[in-house]
């Protein structure tokens, strides 16, 4: 309750107000390290248990193909962390894309803690979030209440700058280049996007992934504004630049390729699979597509043309919160701009950032 109130007073909230869900971030060990841990037992031993339904962020590794291949005293530490999240009542979801696994009602009030999420929660499904860090979404969870402020109130979720988008945007790896060069401009401004001529949920999940990546922009609208705003022009030179940008490797040979940030979606899945067909991955090379369990157990047909493949579907977890350093991946080609927007900094890696189909060509035979 003291998070929460003082979160409040921050930002002069009148009231809490009650929330349908939370989503924790703040669970792989790889980006908490050891001073969380301590604080999460302490609550969970304080008796602390959550209120509303409460799901969790990807965790450091998968049970069936990281694990092995990481050290002990890693995974342990990972495992600890669940365990505290678990006696506290946290839903062992381990995923960026709660919203498939349970869709939020349109005008409900959440509080969720991944960018990636809050963005599409708020600009796709209609639904109320701030971008909540780990321990303030924990605590909304235990309460069941959130601050009113922000963009939980309809007056702040209006557009305040026009995005003019000549380029012709042809595949999310497009759409998530366009969210890295907005991200920047808009810092936390609202955009109304005009110019998408095909924008899919998949690919504006994408687009609102990377616009919060690089910004603190919270949502985006479709319709144009109903006042007079600046506009700012999007050329397809800059979508080509910022991709550009993004890849860093000298190589156009991957030790991995990843598919599945934010976790894949079913229709996601179905395509990979259709995509992958009977070809195999090359030797030296891996292919990981991540997805949630939840997903995962919904794909068997794609899961298994994945897996015959040579590839691996894990869940749970993401190529950025793992520690892919530790496996020797020094070169990570990916579909997602936030994924490659990450690589050199958060896994020690180069990046390719291309298209899926480029993608899926690099690692496989034929
Ligand atoms: Fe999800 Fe990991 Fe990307 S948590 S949004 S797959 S960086």
């Amino acid at each position: 309750m003291k998070i929460l109130v003082r979160l409040g007073d921050l930002f002069n909230a009148e009231k809490l107000i009650p929330i349908k869900s939370a989503h924790v971030s703040g669970v792989s060990y790889k980006t908490l390290g050891d001073a969380p841990i301590e604080f999460l037992k302490a609550l969970a031993d304080s008796g602390a248990r959550v209120h509303v339904r409460t799901t969790l962020n990807p965790q450091s590794l998968d049970h069936e193909y990281l694990e092995k291949r990481l050290p002990n005293r890693l995974c342990e530490k990972q495992l600890e962390i669940l365990e505290q999240y678990e006696r506290m009542g946290l839903a062992q979801s381990l995923t960026c894309t709660p919203y498939y696994l349970q869709k939020p009602e349109r005008g409900s009030h959440v509080a969720w803690a991944e960018s990636s999420a809050v963005v599409y929660a708020n600009s796709v499904l209609g639904t109320f979030t701030n971008r909540e860090g780990g321990p303030s979404a924990l605590a909304a969870g235990i309460i069941g209440k959130t601050p009113e402020y922000g963009i939980h109130k309809a007056e702040d979720r209006q557009p305040n700058v026009l995005v003019n988008v000549k380029a012709k945007l042809r595949n999310k790896t497009e759409y998530g280049a366009l969210g890295i060069y907005l991200g920047k401009a808009l810092r936390d401004r609202i955009p109304a996007v005009s110019g998408l001529h095909d924008p899919s949920k998949e690919r504006l999940k994408q687009f609102g992934a990377a616009l919060a990546t690089t910004g603190m922009t919270n949502m985006f609208h479709l319709k144009p504004p109903k006042e007079k705003t600046e506009t700012i022009n999007i050329d397809d030179k800059d979508v080509k630049q910022t991709i550009t940008d993004l890849s860093t490797a000298a190589t156009k040979k991957p030790d991995l390729v990843f598919i599945g940030c934010p976790h894949c979606s079913q229709n996601e899945m179905k395509q990979i699979g259709r995509l992958i067909g009977n070809r195999k991955v090359k030797p030296a090379t891996e292919l990981w597509v991540c997805t949630s369990a939840y997903v995962k157990e919904k794909c068997d047909t794609s899961v298994k043309r994945i897996e015959q493949s040579g590839g691996h579907v894990l869940t749970g977890v993401c190529t950025v919160v793992s520690w892919t350093e530790t496996l020797g991946i020094k070169t990570i080609m990916t579909n997602s701009a936030k994924t490659a927007y990450y690589a050199p900094t958060l896994n020690k890696a180069e990046a390719i950032l291309a298209p899926l189909k480029e993608c899926l060509k690099t690692a496989l035979k034929g």
